[in-house]
């Protein structure tokens, strides 16, 4: 590698022209030579040692230990990293190949540092984009695109989860991977009501966003007859349709799909959708509990059917909400009721995040 050679009393004032000039080599210190003079590493951008702005220095090349960093923050100049210790990101997400993350305002200006790092160090991803919390009613996340491999800032990716390909863009509808778990165990709940009822089931998810648990659910030819999907962002419902096209092209075409731009609470509204349904997905977690109400009369009547939803409810009132949840049910028909409430992780000091979970048969 390329070093400038310098007397030792003019090395801060080398290093700071050349860092100014973004010639160094990050990730490397500067060595001492025998003779008192230091070594500073320079980059593939820095000039030639015939250039008149190193005043007859010499340059030298010098063997470094090609030392692999080990994290993306290996590969920031040591001092800055130093200087910010603190501040720098400990934790991002990757959806697809777009890498999202939370930057601290002490270090949004070396945005460009962070992101450059992090394509270099983290393969399989695209873009860098930062992350400015989430927006609007359909809680989409607003994000600043700020490198990228390609020049592009586009954020429409492709993720595969559980084996299934889902087409996302986090821009435009909600998608969280944590829920990928939750998915699975959708699926399971599937089988094992349409071995309970002996049949295919219907299954509705009104508040679908891009589709991602019709990924697993359309993956299994004698499993299901027909769905009805939707979500009240049109954004989401554009994705979602490619993605449910795409599921039904690769399987069984006889099940029949209905894609709905709506509010879930008016899907009751349209007689063909009432009593129709044997497996209902309620994921709108901060209004599960109040929509639950207009979401029962889809509900098929005489078999078995299942409700599986998601709440962010006060810690500790996990037996308060089954409670009610049991009266509401009870109230609408149900018999033969078997509800949980279980907490699947936390969502802030005071409130978790629960799976409500409730097999019923409706008179
Ligand atoms: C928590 S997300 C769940 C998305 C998807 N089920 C998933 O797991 O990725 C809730 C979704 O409900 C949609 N939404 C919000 N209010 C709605 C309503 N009143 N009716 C239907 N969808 C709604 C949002 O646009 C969002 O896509």
């Amino acid at each position: 590698m390329r070093h400038l050679i310098v007397p030792s009393a003019d090395t801060q004032y080398w290093l700071d022209t050349i860092k100014s000039n973004d010639w160094i080599e990050s990730g490397l210190g500067i060595l001492s030579l025998d003779d008192g003079m230091k070594a500073i590493p320079l980059n593939k951008n820095a000039p030639g040692e015939t250039d008149s702005f190193w005043q007859n220095l010499p340059l030298s090349e010098l063997p470094r230990e090609d030392k692999p960093a080990k994290h993306w923050t290996d590969l920031l100049d040591r001092e800055l990293y130093d200087s910010l210790e603190d501040h720098w990101p400990r934790a991002y997400e990757i959806i697809g190949d777009v890498l999202i993350v939370k930057l601290e305002e002490e270090v949004y200006s070396h945005r460009n540092k962070i992101a450059e790092a992090m394509l270099k160090q983290i393969p399989n991803i695209r873009i860098i984009c930062a992350d400015n919390g989430v927006t609007g009613k359909f809680r989409v996340r607003d994000l600043s695109p700020i490198t990228s491999r390609d020049g592009s800032n586009e954020t429409l990716t492709t993720i595969r989860e559980n084996g299934q390909r889902i087409l996302i863009d986090p821009t435009k509808s909600y998608f969280s991977s944590r829920l990928s778990t939750e998915r699975q165990g959708n699926l399971a709940a599937a089988k094992q009501l349409s071995a309970t009822v002996g049949r295919k089931i219907t299954v509705c998810d009104p508040y679908a966003g891009v589709g991602p648990s019709m990924a697993g659910l359309l993956n299994n030819d004698e499993l299901i007859d027909s769905i009805f999907v939707g979500d009240l962002n049109p954004q989401a419902v554009e994705l979602l349709t490619q993605n449910i096209e795409h599921y039904l092209a690769r399987g069984d075409s006889r099940i029949n799909a209905t894609i709905l731009c709506q509010d879930a609470r008016i899907w009751k509204d349209d007689q063909k959708f009432m009593g129709a349904v044997d497996f209902l997905l309620v994921n709108l977690p901060h209004e599960t509990l109040n929509h639950l109400n207009d979401l029962l009369p889809l509900m098929r009547k005489g078999t078995p059917s299942l409700i599986r939803g998601w709440a962010i409810i006060d810690r500790g009132d996990e037996s308060s909400v089954q409670e009610d949840l049991e009266s509401l049910l009870l109230e609408n028909g149900a018999v033969d009721l078997e509800l949980t409430c279980q907490e699947i992780k936390g969502f802030s000091a005071t409130k978790i995040f629960v799976r409500i979970e409730s097999q019923q048969t409706f008179l």
